[in-house]
This record gives C-alpha cells, structure tokens and sequence, in this order.
C-alpha cells in the first residue's frame, strides 16, 4: 500500500507503520522508503537485529551501516561528541540526504560500525520513514535494501524482486524522489572529508561550512571501479562493485562532445549486434531518437541532473530485466549532482569507460 502522503504524526499511527515497528521490537529488519533509496531497517541498538540485516542482503561484515534517527536529541549515546561544524550541517542538512561520520557512541551494536570507532549518521527527510523511526522508539541501522552488489532500490517492488523471502516486509512509499544515495562527509577531523558524492553537493556543502577535502579514493574512482585492491577507500563501502546489472556496461565519455559521443554509441551497438549480442542504450530525451538498439531509454532530462539521478538505478534494473547483453551509457557532466550521478556509473560501468574513435569494421576490441 502507497501511504506516503500524510504527515508524520498521522502516520505513526497508521496500522502497517505499526506492524513494520512492531517487527522491528522483535529484531527483524523492515524495508522502508526514504527520501533517497528504499532502506533495510534494523534496531542499531541490538546485535542479533543488525546480524539480519547483513544476511539478508548478502553484505560483506566489514562494511558499516548508516544509522537513521528522527530527532537530533536522540543522538546521545549513539555518538561521542557532535563537533561545531557538523552541528552545523545538521541544522542546515536535516532531515535530509548527508549522511555525517561521527566519533561512535557506546549504545550502538558494533556490527553496525564494522569495528570502526566512528559510525555513520542520518535523518532522513521521508515521512514514512521518520515515522517508523518514531513508533519503534529506536535508532535505524540501515543500508539500502538491495542485494548486495545490485543497485539500490528506488521502488517497493525492486526491494521485493531482491529480497522477498529474505525479509518480513517493505512499506511501500512509492518512487524514491532522490533517487541515489545520501552524500557521506567525515567529520571526526580538522577539514571534513566527502567520501560519498549523493543528493548534497560539495559545493553546498563548503557554502555552510569552508573547505572540504575529497577522499583520494573518489578522485580515483575509475581505477577503483576497475581494481579495487588498489585504493583504500575510508567509506569501506565503495571499494565494492556496486549497482551493477549482469550485462557488459561501458560509459562513453562525453569529452568531443555529445554528437561524437552518440554516432559511437551507435557504432558500437551495430557492430554488437551483428555478432549476435543483444544491446541496450541509456540516453536522455534528447537521444531517444538517436538511437536504434535492442531496448532504448532515457534517464531523463539532461538539463536537470535530478531527473537523471532518479531514474538510474530504475534503468539499470530494466535492462537486467531485458537480460541486455551490452549496455552502453552516456557520460554526463561531473558538476553538482552529476558528480554523484558519474560516481556511481562508473561503478555500473567497473571502469570501463570508452573514448569515442572510429570503429573500423572488422574490429571487435571488446
Ligand atoms: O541514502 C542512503 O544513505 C541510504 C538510505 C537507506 O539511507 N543508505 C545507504 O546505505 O546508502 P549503504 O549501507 O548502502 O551505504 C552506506 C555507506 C557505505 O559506503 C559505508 O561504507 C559508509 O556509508 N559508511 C558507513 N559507516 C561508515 C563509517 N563509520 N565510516 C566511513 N564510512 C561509513
Ligand atoms: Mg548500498
């Protein structure tokens, strides 16, 4: 059942907030919707509850969870120490897609943090969300509800199609308005440290509080996409490969522009399916009719990012539906969202990421 439009307070109320609490009192994770992806929560007070969350969604142990609150005074005991200028993006972020790492509290269960002396922190802007949060009375250990390694789920039914029979339940909030993950910034140090691009910019981020450094890991992602033994990332997430459907994904760089960008998608998807393989494009609205290929989509409105942003995770779940063998995807600024957006298509693409050259006809370089 869709019950995202009613207030807070009204939903807390509400007969399946109550049932998915009442779940998560008896240490089952529940699915929610938040502002950003579907979520898999747990209480991040208890050891055996978080224990489900990694079993259920196939984690790796080592890689820690966001914990999700509903009010800034329930934050003792979950962190240590709040310094200035993470009080500061809270009151500018919250609710909200930023995710702070913070020195660790000592109530919160040390499978969330992974053994790390920080922990991960956010509230989300979702209603539903913030409501269960309420009616179970305790903090939210939660990563996104996909299976692990696939991408995030921005709909009810792709939490289903990963992890029914895993999981108790999901409530439905409909489509996920962000579309990606939350920004994650450390702020246990002297100048904060972005570690996840999402929703929240760095640029918004520096507006509020100064200078921001960027992990080194991020600046690599590609490499990181490709090897990912070479880079220790802080964020111990994004040294996995992620958001990734079965077929082949190359990105095309956008560097000569976007017309030489789609005649070598083109190129590239006549000489695959001459030999045989189904291929899929992810354009946007203008490149619908640039294309013919197996399956052509847009991700949206290559004028605002956020649009494209939501849709991705969407689309690549489509073309693992249409089992595509090749998929082939447009390159986008890396500016403001697009540099989340890029971020996690590198990830799609594990770095493979094409320039676009003329294709002599009986090459075959794949
Ligand atoms: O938007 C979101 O953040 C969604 C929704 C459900 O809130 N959650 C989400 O969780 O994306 P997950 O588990 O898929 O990603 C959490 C990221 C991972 O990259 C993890 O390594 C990092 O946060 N992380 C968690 N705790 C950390 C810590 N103490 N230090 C550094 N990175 C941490
Ligand atoms: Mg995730």
């Amino acid at each position: 059942h869709n019950i995202v439009d009613k207030g807070v307070d009204n939903l807390i109320t509400h007969p399946h907030i109550q049932e998915a609490a009442s779940w998560i009192n008896r240490d089952e994770p529940v699915a929610f919707p938040t502002e950003t992806v579907y979520g898999l929560g747990a209480n991040a007070l208890s050891d055996k509850a978080v224990q489900k969350i990694f079993a259920a969604k196939g984690r790796p142990a080592d890689n820690p969870l966001i914990v999700h609150i509903s009010r800034v005074d329930k934050l003792a005991g979950i962190v240590d120490k709040v310094p200035d200028k993470a009080r500061i993006l809270m009151e500018k972020f919250w609710p909200g897609s930023l995710t702070l790492v913070l020195p660790c509290g000592s109530q919160v269960s040390r499978i969330v943090t992974a053994g790390l002396d920080t922990v991960a922190v956010r509230m989300p802007a979702h209603p539903v969300a913030l409501a269960l949060i309420e009616a179970c009375g305790k903090p939210l250990a939660a990563p996104s509800a996909n299976r692990s390694g696939k991408p995030s789920p921005t709909r009810a039914e792709h939490v289903w199609h990963d992890l029914a029979g895993r999981i108790v339940g999901v409530l439905d909030g409909g489509e996920t308005g962000i579309g990606l993950e939350s920004t994650v910034v450390d702020v246990t140090g002297e100048v904060p440290v972005l570690l996840r691009p999402g929703g929240v910019t760095k640029g918004e981020l520096e507006a509020v509080i100064g200078p921001v450094d960027a992990d080194p890991a991020l600046k690599h992602s590609m490499e990181l996409a490709r090897s990912p033994q070479t880079f220790r990332p802080r964020s111990p997430g994004m040294k996995y490969r992620h958001y990734a459907p079965d077929g082949e994904v190359f990105l095309v760089s956008l560097a000569k522009g976007i017309q030489e960008m789609r005649r070598f998608i083109q190129d590239c998807v006549n000489r695959d399916r001459q030999q045989g393989y189904t291929v899929a494009v992810l354009t946007t609205d203008d490149g619908l009719s640039c294309y013919s290929a197996d399956l052509v989509l847009s991700l949206g409105n290559r004028e605002e990012l956020q649009t494209v942003a939501q849709r991705i995770y969407d689309a690549l779940r489509q073309v693992d539906q249409a089992r595509m063998q090749k998929i082939y995807i447009e390159s986008f600024p890396p500016e403001a969202v697009g540099e989340a957006i890029m971020n996690r298509l590198h990830k799609a693409a594990q770095g493979r990421m094409l320039e676009p050259r003329p294709l002599s006809n009986s090459s075959s370089t794949h």
